[in-house]
């Protein structure tokens, strides 16, 4: 652990002297700053990121469809431990999965997660309270979605959903809410309740009528969906005359030509503030 900390520091001391020694022309700077333990660490840390994390949290943690890791203080990794503890065992109920890794390679990960701190914030122009009244009037949101308790249950509950994504993602879900809507079923989360396996859905009874609802449940015999107006309708399979599956689809509008791009950024700016304590 000292030798770990030891190489840190020299690691740091070494990056901050390099750009003063090219300067000088004396050329001599050292192959030692490039393989120092430290240096390599964080390096192998990255490429893991690269590998198990990117894909959700950006190439250098700045965010995606998982929240961005480059801030100093993680809600719910306020220590190395815990963070390690994410990592190991992933965030039960959301779509943060376990790691498929050994112990060191998770704390070389957490370690370069740890270092993304000191990056500058996401910057999110735009100012939220305006947001909010846009969020209200002008979008229409909550006809579809809940925000602590208020609100329908159509689409996901946004009570949290700045902590959950980052700027960049919540923009691109109101200018084109299909393109991250999952393009099949994830057998590595057998939950169909996780954003991962967002289905809407669409049937029509043998009867002759017709519903359509993101599904909440589904086996081999039955499926349970929910309507625009929040009720959960059920179907024996056997009773249905059609059964289509939306994949890749969302019953989101887009926004891309209801908001200026101030008003964009105001949504976004109110989005990205909504954190559940
Ligand atoms: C399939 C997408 C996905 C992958 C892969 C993924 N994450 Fe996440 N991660 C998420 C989401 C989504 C959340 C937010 C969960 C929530 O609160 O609903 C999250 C949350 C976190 C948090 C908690 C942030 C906080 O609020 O304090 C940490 C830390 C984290 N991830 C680190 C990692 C690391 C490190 C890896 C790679 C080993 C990784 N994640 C891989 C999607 C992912
Ligand atoms: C007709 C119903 C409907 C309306 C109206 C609607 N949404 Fe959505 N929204 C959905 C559904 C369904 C999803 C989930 C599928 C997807 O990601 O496109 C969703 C997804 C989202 C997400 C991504 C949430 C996540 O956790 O991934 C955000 C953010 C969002 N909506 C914000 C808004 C805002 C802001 C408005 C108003 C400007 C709005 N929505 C209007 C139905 C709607």
């Amino acid at each position: 652990m000292l030798y770990v900390v030891v190489g840190l520091a020299l690691g740091r001391a070494a990056a901050e002297e390099h750009p003063a020694a090219s300067q000088s022309g004396t050329g001599t700077s050292t192959n030692a700053t490039a393989v120092s333990p430290a240096t390599l660490e964080l390096e192998q840390g990255h490429r893991l990121f690269t590998t198990h994390c990117a894909s959700c949290h950006g190439p250098n943690g700045e965010g995606a469809k998982g929240p961005t890791l480059a801030q100093a203080n993680l809600p719910r990794a306020s220590d190395d431990e815990s963070l390690k503890r994410i990592i190991a065992n992933g965030i039960d109920g959301t779509e943060m999965p376990f790691a498929r890794m050994e112990w060191v390679d998770i704390e070389r990960v957490a370690k370069y997660v740890r270092s993304l701190g000191a990056l500058p914030h996401e910057p999110v122009p735009g100012d939220p309270e305006r947001g909010a009244q846009l969020y209200a009037k002008k979008g229409g949101c909550a006809q579809c979605h809940m925000i602590r308790g208020k609100g329908k249950v159509f689409g996901p509950d946004l009570s949290d959903v700045g902590r959950r994504r980052s700027a960049t993602y919540v923009r691109h879900v109101l200018v084109d809410p299909s393109t991250d809507v999952p393009k099949s079923y994830t057998a590595w989360r057998a939950d169909v309740s996780l954003p991962e396996n967002f289905l809407y859905v669409r049937v029509v009874t043998r009867d002759g009528q017709e519903f359509g609802g993101v599904r909440v449940n589904e086996d081999t015999f039955s499926i349970q969906i929910r309507d625009a107006t929040g009720a959960i309708h059920s179907f024996f399979k056997s009773e249905l005359a059609e059964l289509h599956k939306d994949f890749g689809k969302s019953p989101m509008p887009t926004y891309a030509k209801v908001f200026t791009k101030d008003e964009l950024d105001d949504l976004v700016a109110y989005l990205v503030s909504l954190r559940q304590k």
